[in-house]
C-alpha cells in the first residue's frame, strides 16, 4: 500500500522491541556487545548487518534515517549531528583538491563561509552566482565543475531558484546537485522529484521544531551515500545522538500539523503587512507581486512559514528602526533560529548574515532595515497585535 504522507509522518521507520511499546524506542547506547570475538569479527568485515558502534549506526538513529527517506522519496538518509555538519559532510566526502563548485550566491551565512572560506583552503574553487537566473548557470558551469550547492527559498531574502530547469542545466555535464531544502521542509517541496541528486537539512528547525536539539539529514541515492556519505560519517564522526534523533521522530509526528497551521497564520501576517505604511517591502515566495511567484507555485505546495520584510525608516543606512521595532516586541522573541513553534524574529544583518562584506550584502537584499521573521504556533491575532504594536512604538 502507498501510504500517504500523515501515515508516513507517523509511522514509517517504526522499530518494536519484545516489549511492543507504542512509542519509538530510546537506545541510549554508545556501543553494542558481541556474543563472541567471532561475532565482532564479523561485523567488522561487515559480513553481517548489526549495530556496532553508534557513531556507525544505532537503531534510534534508523527509525529517523528511514522516516526521512521514506517522507522525502529518497533511497537512504544519514542524520547528523547538526544541519552545518550535514551540509560539511556532502562537501568533504565528495570533493577533491582541484575540484570546483559553483553554488547559488544566496546561501545561509555559516554554508557561505565553508564555501568562501574552508573549501578553498584545500584547493577547492567556488564560484558563487545568481542563482535565479538560469543563464548564470549555464555559464558558470561550461568549467568543468564537481557539485552545485543552492538554498530554496534562501535565507533570509527567500529567493526562489528552478530546481527542475537548474538540475536540467547541471545534468547534461553530470554535475552533482545538492539542494538544501531546509526553509521548505520535507513536506512543501520534493528536490529529489525535480531532480537533484542530494537534499540536506537542518533537522533542528521545523522537523524538531520545538526548538530542543540540532539535528541535519542528508538524502539521496544508496549507492551514492553508501560510497561518499557512509565512510565519512562512520570515520570522522558527524554522527548524531541518539536522544536527538528520538527527539526528531516525535517531531515529525506532528510537522504537517504545525506547518498547516504555520503557513495560514503566515498568510494572515503578510495581509496585515502589506497594508501597513511602515512596510516598505515584503518578501515571501507565494507573494503575488514576487517575481519569482511562477517558479515558486511550480516547486512548492505553499509559501512556509517565514517571511522577510523591510521596515520604512528615515535612514537606509541604520539599523535604528530595525533594533527599536524588535526591542518593542513583546510576544515573538528575538532569536535567530526559526521553524519553532514560537514566533522568532531576527535581524540577518546583524545576525546571521553579519559576516558578509557590505558588497555581498546588498547583492543579496540585506539591509539594515530587512527582518526576518518565522512564524510559529500562536494565535496569528496575537503576533499581529504584537507587530503592530512594535511598528507603532517604533523611537517612541
Ligand atoms: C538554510 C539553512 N541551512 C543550514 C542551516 C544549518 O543548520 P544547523 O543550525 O542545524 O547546523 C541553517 C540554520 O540556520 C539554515 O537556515
Amino acid at each position: 500500500m502507498r501510504k500517504k504522507i500523515s501515515t508516513k509522518l507517523i509511522r514509517s521507520g517504526l522499530l518494536r522491541t519484545e516489549f511492543m511499546e507504542t512509542s519509538e524506542p530510546l537506545f541510549l547506547t554508545s556501543g553494542f556487545t558481541y556474543k563472541t570475538a567471532e561475532e565482532a569479527e564479523e561485523a567488522f568485515k561487515e559480513e553481517k548487518k548489526r549495530f556496532m558502534y553508534s557513531r556507525f549506526g544505532n537503531p534510534t538513529v534508523e527509525i529517523l534515517q528511514k522516516k526521512l527517506a521514506d517522507i522525502e522519496g529518497a533511497e537512504v538518509c544519514w542524520a547528523t549531528s547538526t544541519g552545518m555538519s550535514a551540509v560539511f559532510t556532502i562537501f568533504m566526502s565528495y570533493l577533491k583538491k582541484g575540484d570546483r563548485v559553483v553554488a547559488g550566491r544566496a546561501l545561509f551565512g555559516s554554508c557561505h563561509h565553508i564555501l568562501t572560506v574552508i573549501l578553498p583552503k584545500f584547493g577547492i574553487e567556488v564560484e558563487l552566482i545568481d542563482g535565479k537566473d538560469l543563464n548564470s548557470w549555464e555559464k558558470a558551469l561550461k568549467k568543468k565543475t564537481s557539485m552545485i550547492f543552492f538554498e530554496t527559498p534562501s535565507n533570509p531574502c527567500l529567493e526562489i531558484i528552478d530546481i527542475k530547469e537548474v538540475t536540467k542545466i547541471a545534468k547534461k555535464k553530470q554535475v552533482l546537485v545538492v539542494v538544501d531544502n531546509v526553509f521548505a521542509t520535507p513536506l512543501l517541496q520534493k528536490p529529489i522529484d525535480l531532480g537533484a541528486d542530494l537534499v540536506m537539512y537542518s533537522a533542528t528547525k521545523h522537523i524538531d521544531g520545538h526548538g530542543r536539539v540540532l539535528g541535519g539529514a542528508i538524502l539521496g541515492r544508496k549507492k551514492y551515500c553508501d560510497k561518499f556519505v557512509k565512510p565519512f560519517i562512520r570515520n570522522t564522526g558527524p554522527s548524531i545522538s541518539p536522544f536527538n534523533a528520538w527527539v526528531l521522530i516525535k517531531g515529525l509526528e506532528t510537522l504537517e500539523l504545525r506547518i498547516q497551521k504555520q503557513v495560514n497564520s503566515a498568510n494572515l501576517i503578510i495581509d496585515y503587512l502589506k497594508q501597513s505604511n511602515l512596510i516598505k517591502k515584503i518578501y515571501y515566495p507565494y507573494l503575488e507581486s514576487s517575481p519569482q511567484l511562477h517558479v515558486a507555485k511550480k516547486q512548492m505546495k505553499s509559501g512556509g512559514n517565514i517571511i522577510s520584510f523591510e521596515i520604512v525608516s528615515k535612514n537606509i543606512e541604520s539599523k535604528e528602526e530595525s533594533f527599536s521595532f524588535l526591542n518593542n516586541l513583546s510576544l515573538i522573541n528575538i532569536s535567530n533560529n526559526l521553524g519553532d513553534n514560537k514566533s522568532l524574529i531576527t535581524h540577518p544583518e546583524t545576525t546571521t548574515h553579519h559576516r558578509l562584506n557590505n558588497r555581498e550584502k546588498k547583492e543579496l537584499g540585506i539591509t539594515k532595515n530587512l527582518i526576518r521573521l518565522s512564524v510559529g504556533l500562536e494565535d496569528p491575532e496575537d503576533l499581529i497585535d504584537d507587530i503592530d504594536n512594535a511598528l507603532k512604538k517604533i523611537n517612541k
